[in-house]
């Protein structure tokens, strides 16, 4: 991993040793690159400069502030799926007048406190979010900008719980139905139609359902034009892909080749969703092994993160690199070879269910007591997917740039944890 490199035997974020960060924060700790970040999101922007998009990173594949405004500076805009993360963005100085809001629940509240922020526009899933849309956007002397969400019926090949575009997903809405709320939204003076959404599911690792994705965009914007509309937007949400195994992941050129032409013939201005892309392989999840034990002719190692702090293996068998942060064997390019020197080993945390897990069967180094151990890929869904299940605080988050430290939230304390609670 480009940003996570291992010097002289040891684990370095850009030029910072990780087990110094370790030392002086504790674990569990999330380690981020933000030169990592940069190069992604410039990556994106370079890729698809032609069509001059925006480029709205997606507040919740990671919403800490200190990323967000990483993401910020570098001339990003947001995509969020609620109130709670719209003020995330204005807490991270984002301007709102460029952020697009998607989700299938929005409350009138949601709605109210967006049409305020003067949002670029609504992601609308359903004819009942349209009318609450309409309804609000009319009591506050206001026009919704509102782009439909289009279901494509694509099958994006991902996780069956996060594919997103096909028919039987509760997101967005066929093609006729599509057509039936933009006729309304024609007759109706508290809306406007801007544009088309579509998200197709995350990760995807090929260019396929995009180029898919694209063709079916023109069809759908040509025909809405002929009807009237003054549609120029294609939103076609998020998911790229990222390596988390090896070398699998594409660069964001290679979605550009598809994507570009299609809105240049549809001469519409194009909007995108990022968010893994983004910020997956910015952070890696630093724990200690707490103790290690054999049973049941396992080994296992049990260390101090948790699956409430990164979920993503119990919740979609997601598969994460692990490595310690000093070996006593390097790492290998496939981590899922025997190597000599390493045992196959379960990394487990020390939650109370057998879901919770980093890695299983996996060749592992020895380790020991108090080692430290890295878990890669862990930006992305890690933090904001993160709990305080079985009552553990959640850890600390840094911020790299070169050897400049930062510490963007701090560790949560017992006192933290009961704080919203009341006793008497
Ligand atoms: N736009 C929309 C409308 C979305 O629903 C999502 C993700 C994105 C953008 C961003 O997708 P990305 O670029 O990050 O792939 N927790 C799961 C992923 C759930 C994705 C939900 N929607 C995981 O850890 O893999």
């Amino acid at each position: 991993m480009q940003s996570f490199p291992y010097r002289d035997g040891e684990l370095y974020c850009e030029d910072v040793p990780v087990a110094k960060l370790a030392e002086q924060y504790g674990t569990p700790l999330w380690v981020y690159s933000k030169s990592f970040i940069l190069g992604q999101l410039k990556q994106i922007q370079t890729a698809f400069a032609e069509v001059d998009p925006v480029i709205c990173y997606s507040v919740k594949a990671n919403s800490t502030l200190g990323i967000l405004k990483v993401v910020r500076d570098a001339g990003c805009s947001f995509d969020v799926v609620s109130g709670g993360e719209l003020y995330r963005v204005r807490a991270a100085g984002g301007d709102t007048t460029k952020v697009v809001f998607a989700g299938v629940g929005k409350t009138d509240e949601e709605i109210r406190f967006a049409l305020e922020n003067d949002i670029l526009m609504f992601d609308v899933e359903s004819e009942q979010e349209l009318d609450a849309i309409a309804d609000v956007a009319g009591s506050l002397g206001k026009v919704g900008r509102v782009a439909l969400r289009l279901n494509p019926d694509i099958d994006a090949k991902t996780h069956a719980k996060t594919t997103t575009g096909k028919k039987g997903n509760k997101f967005g809405m066929d093609i006729e139905r599509f057509r039936e709320l933009a006729a309304k939204v024609l007759k109706d003076k508290r809306l406007a139609l801007k544009g088309i959404h579509m998200h197709l599911g995350s990760p995807i690792l090929t260019t396929d359902p995009y180029a898919a994705a694209g063709q079916k965009a023109i069809e759908v914007v040509e025909g809405l034009r002929r009807d009237g509309h003054d549609i120029n937007w294609i939103n076609l949400g998020g998911g790229f892909g990222i390596s988390y195994r090896g070398n699998e992941g594409l660069p964001a050129s290679a979605y550009a080749d598809v994507i570009v032409p299609a809105v240049r013939e549809a001469k519409c201005r194009l909007a995108l969703e990022p968010g893994r892309f983004v910020v997956g392989n910015s952070c890696v999840l630093i724990s200690r092994v707490v103790f290690s034990k054999r049973e049941g002719g396992k080994l296992f190692v049990i260390q101090d993160g948790g699956m409430n702090d990164l979920i993503r293996p119990a919740m979609y068998d997601s598969f994460h690199r692990v490595w310690p942060v000093k070996p006593a064997v390097p790492m290998p390019e496939n981590v899922e070879d025997a190597i000599d020197g390493c045992e196959k080993t379960d990394v487990v945390g020390p939650v109370c269910e057998s879901s919770d897990y980093f890695a299983k069967d996996r060749f592992l180094p020895p380790m020991k007591r108090g080692d430290l151990f890295a878990t890669f890929s862990a930006g992305a869904y890690g933090t904001a997917m993160s709990s305080n299940y079985n009552t553990r605080p959640r850890g600390t988050e840094i911020l790299v740039d070169g050897t400049n430290v930062t510490v963007i939230r701090r560790r949560e304390t017992y006192a933290d944890l009961i704080a919203h609670e009341i006793t008497d």
